[in-house]
């Protein structure tokens, strides 16, 4: 009886000091449902690097209307890396005075006074990769913030994180923008390095897979330095391309792989060195992020695109690939030289079918549809040359009319470029 009574009186002891210490914030789901297809908009990092400000922002957001951009689904204004200032007394983030004296919250509602949404960028260390402040240790402080700037997508980066494990920063973020309230999508920005595709699934939104991206197709000729950045190397189209493409088990509705935001159309000229792709390569790129079901951020200055470009990112039929419903990353069937065959499941058993062509000369290839048969075993899907007849709609060529699998196809792929078609089934 006396054990009994020590017994209750520890345990009952016990339960009032947990009750005492403070908890531990619980963890909270991402935000769901933000982001079901891949984010489409523009950032301001590829062109203006730290160079913004709230006229430049402001610019992108009329044009990404005036264009037409935004109706084909362009829709988040992202200011990348160079806008913050320093914290207030209270530790609360504040923008830059002189880059942007009107305040992020109106920038904000300009954005949103377009139709479009809001991005930010953050980083997860004590500064960004340009040196400005971190969120290490205000995380939700600086949630909140966002939330009451009405920030609708954050991109986080990973410079400066010294010993913090990637899981645990991002999922402290991730709760964060919970915490605040405001549905955020949740750009993961550490370029692959602790492998996010095998934890992240619900953290963020995207997680970056590779290196800092730059605007050319097969290599970077050399390295080149923005503000605060020595010897920085980006890489080019094909290499992400290599690095992207064993990844597609991991993606899927609301978790993308990210290779990294568009370069079609951007030029930068450093150090006297202009750097920028050729229409044939910008096709190339622009196609491989849709079979991809890539994120399509863009990056070129829209305040001086030419038709040439606006053509090629507007290309509703490309966008429907990237955008399908079923989220299905595009798989690489075969590379036979310079040569890659893609394949990407869409919607009413349709598939995307791509030749890219990374060699310096055109290709003229005879298609053999039954011997392209695909069996993917991550979608369960199958190809069916050999018993059903598709109809294929070449996809850069709007007024082609369909023509049908049934018979060998000659095609001919130029140099640095892809032919991309829509493979209907013809139903009887
Ligand atoms: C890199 C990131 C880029 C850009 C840049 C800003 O780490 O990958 O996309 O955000 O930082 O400094």
């Amino acid at each position: 009886m006396k054990k009994l009574l020590i017994l209750t009186v520890l345990l009952l002891s016990g339960t009032a000091l947990l009750a005492q210490r403070p908890r531990p914030t619980a963890d909270l789901p991402k935000w769901e449902g933000v982001c079901e297809t891949p984010q489409m908009g523009w950032s301001s990092w590829n062109k203006f690097m730290t160079d913004i400000n709230e006229d430049i922002i402001k610019a992108h957001a009329d044009a990404l209307v005036e264009l037409g951009l935004a109706d084909v689904g362009y829709v988040y204004i992202n200011v990348d890396d160079g806008w913050h200032g320093e914290r207030d007394e209270n530790g609360f983030v504040t923008e830059d005075p002189e880059k942007f004296p009107s305040g992020m919250r109106a920038l904000g509602q300009y954005i949103h006074s377009k139709g479009l949404k809001f991005g930010i960028y953050s980083d997860a260390g004590d500064f960004t990769c340009n040196g400005c402040t971190g969120s290490r240790g205000h995380e939700y402080q600086d949630a909140l913030i966002y939330a009451m700037w009405e920030v609708d997508y954050l991109k986080y980066d990973w410079c400066h994180t010294s010993n913090l494990d990637a899981k645990g920063a991002y999922t402290l973020m991730r709760n964060a923008l919970r915490k605040a309230g405001r549905p955020t999508v949740f750009s993961i920005c550490e370029w692959g390095t602790s492998k996010p595709w095998e934890w992240a699934e619900n953290v963020g939104h995207s997680w970056r897979t590779t290196h800092d991206i730059g605007p050319a197709f097969l290599e970077v000729p050399v390295s080149y330095t923005p503000e605060g950045r020595r010897n920085w190397k980006p890489q080019s189209v094909m290499e992400i391309i290599e690095q992207n493409a064993p990844l597609r088990e991991h993606a899927g509705p609301g978790h993308w792989n990210d290779p990294d935001m568009l370069e079609v159309g951007n030029v930068i000229t450093v150090d006297g060195i202009t750097y920028s792709m050729t229409p044939s390569e910008e096709r190339a790129h622009f196609t491989m992020w849709c079979m991809m079901a890539a994120p399509l951020i863009l990056g070129n200055d829209l305040r001086s695109i030419s038709q040439e470009t606006l053509d090629i990112i507007k290309n509703r039929a490309l966008i429907a690939v990237d955008q399908d419903p079923l989220g299905i990353q595009g798989l690489r069937l075969k590379k036979e030289g310079d040569l890659q065959y893609w394949f990407k499941p869409l919607k009413d058993g349709d598939w995307a079918f791509c030749v890219l062509n990374a060699g310096e000369a055109a290709a003229k290839l005879t298609l053999d549809w039954k011997d392209l048969e695909v069996d993917d075993t991550f979608s369960g899907r199958k190809t069916d040359f050999a018993g059903t007849t598709y109809m294929a709609q070449d996809l850069w060529k709007a007024k082609a009319k369909p023509f049908s699998t049934a018979r060998k196809t000659k095609v001919t792929v130029p140099a640095h470029d892809v032919v991309v078609y829509r493979l209907t089934p013809v139903r009887h």
